[in-house]
């Protein structure tokens, strides 16, 4: 990693492990130059491929653009001034570098942990007229090729100013033969790659939920049209938020790309008084010359590593045992006990008890905000049960879901002015409840009050914290007219102020987000909660397709994934125990059903099951991942994770449905050392270049729903 600035031609090079970020202050415009390969920094790279001209700011490659004096592509912000113009022009103004990376106020972000492993740019762009400042922020990390932006827009003039735009990242490419790649969904249906041509005009993407959503992430790649796991070029751009974003690929009628992310402008529209800052959300941007898998690659090791904290961040993760599937809101004190028993012969290590232990939750209708125990389901409350559970050698954990407030509920009766609501208009409700305020601080304060109380009182190591809907009527009782448009990004300022607190005060709790799923599995989550759950589907033909997807962003240790029963809630599908546990285990693993109920057999299956994920768990949580067979593309799937010395790797093989006659399975493996021998149990000792490049062959597999792993040692 490196910076290193040609004060001559004010040209900046960003070094990370392989790859160079160049851009360069021209006529006064701060220029992109360059974004790929790593070039060598022989002092004079400045290329000029486009001389900016000040009356054709529509041909020049710009990191922060702005609308209305040439440019007539999408601006990187937009503000408007108290005479109701809207135009502005930055031109450079300063630079400073940081041996550090200063943390993003109120905002999860990359951040540095020791000294010297990361360098911070900081280029002052200003607008004479208005007063207007902006930030720019460009962060690289020792052995990684991620770099890291964001910027902060500054009113230095003497007059309020209305931020109606202001995006983390905009850069101009060269490359409209490239494919956009994105992941799509909905709630049981996440994470599915999609991929397909630019073109001239927009791809996209983008939430007006208040949630990153099921169905967009935050995340778009641009990748060159050869581009698989282990080849071809790759853009990608990630962003560390949770609300509403954008993230936008335009090929104008150059054939340039001009590719942006951030928080997403519809409906923005923020008061800067003069003097105040605004800060946007950090975009992270990985360049891959090695195929979508070194993207991959990339984004794991920085978010699992410097975007995850806490006690846990470097920890393997417990096996647990949820009651949602086995019980739903129907439990007992005795019931929930009596899982917990068995979880405890077969290994299981945390019991977590799900929704239904408070107010008066009998079904989704009602109690959200009574965060008060169900006496009669849990007579002794919620601190016995915990440590009846701690007796069976499990570790206790509980669900809430705290943004939450049910119109049938005591704390509605008492505020009915405390959710989300514009004044004489319906409050829409989703599963029959609605979003409490967290712009306002007294409701941020009362919920910290409340779940401090409920967490400090048990012996609880884990809490799975819930958000089951978007936001409608997004207005504030508390804010004025003016200040409305800001409230859907201040409730996320409350919310991540809120997870800070939560988080900081109960540093020994591990905490997984949740919302119906994967419905905000983003940057921005991982940051205070170090693992997410990644789908409500728990069927493990479906999970292929979740799972794979969610990886191409998301750290594995991340990836909350549970055997089910069958025939499976979701979909009504039988497969087998040996898959549903194959698909669980290549994530954070845990079971979801009713342990009381196994067969001899299946204890015996699910014994070794535990007893092999201990053994491999941190392979697999902190190893690396090789996507091998794409369920999007074959009709089969395969992946692998390779310990980071690489001695030890673990590839699971799934095959959905038999097919009569096949020829030999050849599976070529990916992420070893070719310099290595390896043992493939049962298969004997092969050279790891052998196994990359030939592969090993084996039998199709018999039956539906069958799947395989295969174990390497080196030796
Ligand atoms: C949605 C979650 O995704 C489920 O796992 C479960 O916790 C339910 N909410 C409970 O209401």
């Amino acid at each position: 990693m490196k910076i290193r600035v040609q004060e001559n031609e004010l040209l900046f090079h960003l070094q990370g492990e392989t790859v160079s970020y160049i851009m360069q202050v021209v006529d006064g415009e701060l220029v992109h130059q360059y974004w790929g390969k790593k070039l060598r920094d022989t002092g004079n790279l400045s290329m000029l491929p486009h001389t900016p001209k000040s009356d054709n700011l529509d041909m020049l490659h710009q990191e922060y653009p702005q609308y209305g004096n040439g440019d007539f592509r999408n601006p990187a912000y937009q503000i408007k001034l108290e005479d109701g113009s809207r135009i502005t022009h930055l031109k450079y103004d300063s630079y400073r570098i940081l041996s550090c990376k200063p943390v993003l106020k109120g905002l999860p972000a990359v951040y540095s942990e020791k000294e010297d492993d990361t360098l911070t740019l900081e280029i002052t762009l200003k607008d004479a007229y208005s007063g207007l400042a902006v930030v720019m922020s460009y962060s690289v990390f020792a052995g990684s090729d991620a770099v890291a932006r964001s910027s902060r827009l500054v009113n230095e003039g003497g007059k309020r100013l209305h931020l109606l735009r202001a995006l983390s990242a905009s850069v101009d490419l060269d490359v409209s033969d490239y494919e956009a790649l994105y992941l799509a969904g909905a709630w049981s249906r996440e994470a599915h790659l999609q991929r397909r041509p630019l073109g001239p005009g927009s791809t996209k993407l983008e939430s007006r939920r208040g949630m990153s959503g099921h169905q967009l992430n935050p995340f778009l790649a641009l990748v060159s049209p050869d581009a698989g796991e282990e080849q071809g070029e790759v853009y990608g751009f990630s962003l560390v938020y949770s609300g509403n974003f954008l993230a936008e690929a335009e090929v104008d009628f150059m054939q340039k790309v001009r590719v942006q992310i951030g928080m997403n402008p519809f409906d923005f529209d923020w008061v800067l008084e003069a003097g105040d800052s605004f800060q946007t959300p950090e975009a992270v941007l990985v360049y891959s010359a090695e195929g979508l898998g070194g993207m991959s690659r990339t984004y794991h090791k920085l978010y699992r590593t410097r975007l995850c904290r806490g006690e846990y961040r470097d920890q393997v993760r417990p096996i647990l045992v949820n009651n949602w599937e086995a019980t739903y809101f129907n439990f007992t004190a005795d019931k929930i006990e009596e899982i917990a028993k068995v979880g405890s012969e077969l290994g299981i290590e945390l019991f977590v008890l799900d929704d239904g232990w408070f107010g008066k939750r009998n079904d989704d209708t009602t109690s959200l905000g009574d965060w008060f125990v169900n006496e009669e389901k849990l007579p002794l409350g919620l601190g016995n049960l915990a440590e009846r559970i701690n007796k069976q050698g499990l570790k206790f954990g509980l669900w809430v879901e705290p943004e939450m407030i049910s119109p049938e509920s005591e704390l509605y009766r008492a505020h009915p002015d405390w959710c989300l609501h514009v004044e004489g208009r319906r409050r829409t409700e989703a599963r029959t409840q609605l979003v409490l305020d967290l712009s306002r601080k007294e409701i941020e304060d009362y919920l910290f009050d409340t779940l401090s109380g409920i967490f400090g009182s048990i012996p609880l190591s884990y809490v799975k914290w819930d958000m089951n809907r978007s936001l409608t009527e997004i207005g504030s009782a508390d804010a004025p007219a003016e200040r409305q448009g800001e409230i859907a990004h201040r409730y996320m300022l409350g919310v991540y102020s809120l997870m800070e607190r939560i988080t900081t005060a109960f540093p020994h709790i591990l905490f997984e987000s949740c919302s119906s799923g994967g419905g905000r599995f983003d940057p921005g989550m991982l940051y205070y909660m170090p693992q997410a759950w990644a789908s409500d589907d728990t069927d493990s033909v479906e999970r292929l397709k979740i799972q794979y997807g969610t990886s191409l962003i998301y750290p594995v240790s991340s990836i909350g994934a549970h055997v089910s029963a069958v025939p499976n809630h979701q979909v009504g599908r039988f497969t087998p125990l040996s898959m549903r546990g194959d698909v669980a285990m290549s994530g954070n693993f845990g079971y979801e059903l009713d342990l009381t109920r196994f067969t001899e057999e299946e204890r015996i299956e699910v014994k070794r099951q535990i007893a092999l994920y201990k053994d491999i768990r941190s392979i697999i949580q902190q190893g690396e991942l090789y996507r091998l067979k794409s369920p999007f593309e074959h009709k089969e799937t395969a992946w692998m994770f390779v310990s980071e010395d690489k001695t030890e790797a673990i590839a699971f093989y799934f095959k959905v449905l038999a097919e009569p006659f096949g020829p030999q399975i050849n599976l070529r493996f990916r992420g070893l050392d070719p310099e290595k021998n390896y043992e493939v149990e049962g298969f004997g000792t092969y050279g790891g270049d052998r196994l990359m490049q030939v592969g090993l062959s084996f039998d199709p597999l018999k039956g539906d729903y069958a799947s395989t792993i295969f174990r390497l040692t080196a030796v």
